[in-house]
């Protein structure tokens, strides 16, 4: 058995947990990260696009944001495409804020790098990691590297390990309340090497479902398409996805879309999940671990960001000052930025998505959209969802 001292040992190597050992790392708290992944397969995973300008602060300050400020693309608005038509919503003019599209796998990559240069401990291809004594002072983490196992001692884990983790499900569930609502679809992604004939993002309600078109640089797109849950990748050919997709978006886009072989395609389910509180004892949960809320709203990751700022802080606090106080708060602050980004994700899935067979639901999804194009307040109430709330340092 090898041991290891830490003060704080961090579980799942995605952007929460990468981000929560830089920032501690330059509040000079020591954190092993361990991921039972690759790098390159975790690098490999494309997912989220849309960083809120809070998200962008947090990752100056954290000193990974070099390649953001330079490559990020700033968007003052977003369009919904409805009914062959485009309707933008003028984040900036509205209310004052722009988001920056950004690849997750970027800011991924510069945190490697950046933890790669601090010179910390982070352990690739663990298996069978396990929490253990997490209601005493001293837990510890158990798990196995090519056969060898290891042990680390610790004052505090930090469940980032996404929704699949092992954190979550190791805590009693008589100690944690689930909220969850699963929709009956999911999206198709396609990422490819053509410069996006869109100059902004455009979320499409259409006949035959919704679907986004985005982009990752000035010569690469991410397309999605709303699928059935049952639908298997073999079936859907470049081919299909670029012509089913033409059809959802309005007739002047989809003459403008040229193709490419795509780099990446993958189906991802559609979900709304949170769990209360994200504490046992002294295992935070922090990330996708805690809440997934469906692509539909851009929230996932920047949630993921807000969350392990708090936790940063409450842990600085706790070593600075010796005070349990913010680590107590911390669940309740995470949860009121929590519900808000799933009510707003759960609304732009309610209003852009087919939920074939309901009649009623979907003459209620057009007056809805109709009032957001004609009313001001709607719109406001929109970009400043879709932007973010302003979050205060403590
Ligand atoms: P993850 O990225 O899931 O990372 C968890 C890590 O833990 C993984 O690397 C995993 O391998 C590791 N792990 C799991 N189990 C273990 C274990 N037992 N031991 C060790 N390690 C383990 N969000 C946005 O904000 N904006 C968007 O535009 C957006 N678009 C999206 C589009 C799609 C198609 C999808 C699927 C998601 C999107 N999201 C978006 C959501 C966003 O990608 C996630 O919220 C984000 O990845 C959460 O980060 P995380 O670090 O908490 O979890
Ligand atoms: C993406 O570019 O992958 C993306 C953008 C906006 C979303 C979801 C995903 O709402």
């Amino acid at each position: 058995m090898t041991r290891h001292r830490a003060q704080v040992a961090i579980i799942g190597g995605g952007p929460a947990g990468l981000l929560l050992g830089q920032l501690l790392h330059r509040e000079g708290i020591d954190a092993i990260l361990l991921e039972r992944r690759s790098a390159e397969y975790v690098l490999g995973r494309i997912r989220a696009g849309v960083l809120e300008q809070g998200t962008v602060a947090v990752l100056e300050r954290a000193g990974v944001a070099t390649r953001l400020r330079e490559e990020g693309l700033v968007h003052d608005g977003v369009e919904i495409g409805f009914r062959g038509r485009r309707h933008r919503i003028a984040l900036k003019a509205l209310v004052g804020k722009n988001v920056t599209v950004y690849g997750q796998t970027e800011m991924t990559r510069d945190l490697m790098d950046a933890r790669a240069q601090s010179g910390t401990t982070s352990i690739y291809e663990a298996e069978d990691v396990q929490v253990h004594d997490v209601t005493g002072i001293t837990p510890r983490v158990t798990f196995r590297v090519h056969g060898v196992a290891h042990e680390i001692a610790c004052d505090f884990i930090a469940g980032c390990d996404g929704f699949h983790g092992v954190c979550r499900p190791s805590i009693p569930a008589d100690r944690l309340a689930v909220f969850e609502r699963v929709y009956p679809f999911g999206w198709l992604g396609v990422l490819a090497d053509v410069p996006p004939p869109w100059d902004e993002l455009i979320y499409a309600n259409s006949e035959r479902g919704f679907a986004l078109a985005s982009m990752r640089s000035p010569t690469r797109v991410r397309c999605y398409v709303q699928c059935g849950l049952d639908e298997r990748i073999e079936d859907w050919s470049d081919a299909r996805f670029w012509d089913e997709f033409r059809r959802r978006m309005c007739e002047e886009v989809a003459d403008r879309v040229t193709t490419a072989p795509s780099i990446e395609k993958s189906i991802a389910p559609l979900r709304s999940f949170v769990v209360e509180p994200l504490r046992y004892g002294r295992l935070f949960l922090a990330g996708d671990a805690a809440h997934i809320v469906p692509p539909t709203g851009a929230k996932g990751l920047n949630l993921a960001v807000s969350d392990v700022f708090f936790l940063h802080e409450a842990l600085r606090d706790f070593y600075r000052e010796h005070s349990e106080h913010p680590l107590d708060e911390y669940s309740a602050r995470c949860l009121r930025r929590i519900w808000k980004a799933e009510r707003f994700s759960w609304w732009m899935t309610r209003q852009l998505h087919r939920f074939p067979g309901d009649a009623f639901a979907r003459r209620m999804q057009e007056t809805e959209l109709e009032y957001l194009f004609e009313s001001e307040a709607a719109q406001k109430s929109m970009a400043e969802n879709y932007v973010g709330l302003p979050f205060q340092p403590r």
